[in-house]
């Protein structure tokens, strides 16, 4: 079995499991944990921010954020495929009472242009009682719906530049921030420098198990921590968890060129196949999204699963495979393989595969 439906599959490689298995631990709801406290404190050192707060999912550091920003009724802005808009479960209209105003961003990266528009100044014939202002603007890099797509540096800080004209401040979901700056050079830091809030994640790229944090300054992280008690997110002796990020956060994130250079080589794979539409210059990190014109998306990956290669329809006829430590360049060349046998069985034969 090959997995490529998400960086979110890796198991514990055994060094991370003895890095767990040794964690020194307390309880973390009386601030008591050594393990949680470390990571805590190293996860905001790279962020240059003040403090950190670890959680167990992506989605609670990103409603937590979003719940300590905001009050019920507000507005915010997100691009329409971001994934606290398209896939956290309706959390921020459920769990904070938000509406959401969708940013048509391009594989997930919209303009100040955009921010500008959605913000402008109440009228006296249109107060901000009757058509709420946004109160948050929020990013994602890397951009998961987007293919993995990077933010430039300078949109980020042009973006944040109309937010700040207009009060609002800045959320990051940097679920995949560590691939934005191993493709780019750019440190965590300067990445997190226009935000208010970042959240990131150790169990995606990274390798770890479980858990994400949340950082800001010690004020917000303060006010967070509230919330994530509320959502239930507060643990006890969490450093066991939190070890297998601080083994990952300390020894995988300059690996993660070698998952991009896998995906590079999947989309050059698939770029010679029939029956699939794919551009391999625009895969710039560890998730190719491709099309099928031959066949239904779902239909090709149920073939594709009974092969051995699992991979996630993300539309009528999009495909997405991401790659990450657990899977090879045997196995990327053995996907390719399947892949084309599969073109093959369909009647499309205009190949070339070397
Ligand atoms: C961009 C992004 N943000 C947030 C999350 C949520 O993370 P979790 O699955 O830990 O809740 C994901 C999950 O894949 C993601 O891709």
């Amino acid at each position: 079995m090959i997995d490529l439906r998400s960086d979110t599959v890796t198991r514990p490689t055994p060094d991370m499991r003895r890095a767990m298995a040794e964690a020194p631990l307390g309880d973390d709801v009386y601030g008591e944990d050594p393990t949680v406290n470390a990571l805590e404190q190293r996860t905001a050192e790279l962020l240059g921010k003040q403090a950190a707060l670890f959680m167990p999912s992506g989605t609670m550091t990103n409603q937590v954020a979003l719940r300590s920003h905001t009050e019920g009724g507000d507005a915010i802005l997100t691009d329409i495929n971001a994934h606290i808009f398209r896939l956290e479960s309706g959390a921020p209209g459920g769990i904070s009472g938000l509406m959401i105003r969708p940013l048509m961003g391009r594989n997930g990266i919209f303009g100040a242009e955009d921010v500008a528009a959605a913000a402008r100044r109440p009228h006296r014939f249109m107060p901000a009682t009757v058509a709420p202002l946004p109160k948050l603007v929020c990013l994602e890099n890397t951009h998961n719906i987007g293919g993995g797509a990077i933010w430039p540096l300078e949109s980020i800080r042009a973006v944040a530049d109309v937010a700040r004209a207009h009060d609002m401040p800045m959320h990051l979901d940097g679920a995949r921030l560590w691939h934005a700056c191993v493709a780019t050079g750019i440190a965590e830091a300067d990445y997190a420098a226009p935000f208010d809030s970042v959240s990131v994640c150790f169990s995606k790229g990274l390798g770890a198990p479980v858990g994400s944090a949340l950082a800001g300054s010690a004020a917000f992280i303060a006010r967070a921590r509230r919330f994530r008690n509320m959502l239930a997110g507060a643990m006890r002796q969490a450093g066991v968890i939190a070890a297998g990020a601080l083994y990952a956060l300390e020894h995988h994130r300059a690996r993660l060129a070698e998952d991009h250079a896998k995906a590079r080589r999947l989309a050059a794979g698939l770029a010679r196949l029939p029956g699939i539409a794919i551009d391999p210059e625009d895969v710039p990190t560890n998730i190719v999204r491709f099309r099928v014109t031959a066949m239904e998306a779902g239909d090709f990956a149920e073939r594709c699963h009974a092969a051995g290669v699992f991979m996630l329809p993300g539309g009528p006829d999009v495909l997405r495979a991401v790659t990450h430590l657990d899977v090879s360049e045997r196995d990327i060349d053995q996907a390719i393989g399947t892949f084309y046998r599969i073109c093959l069985s369909c009647g499309l034969s205009r190949v070339c595969i070397n």
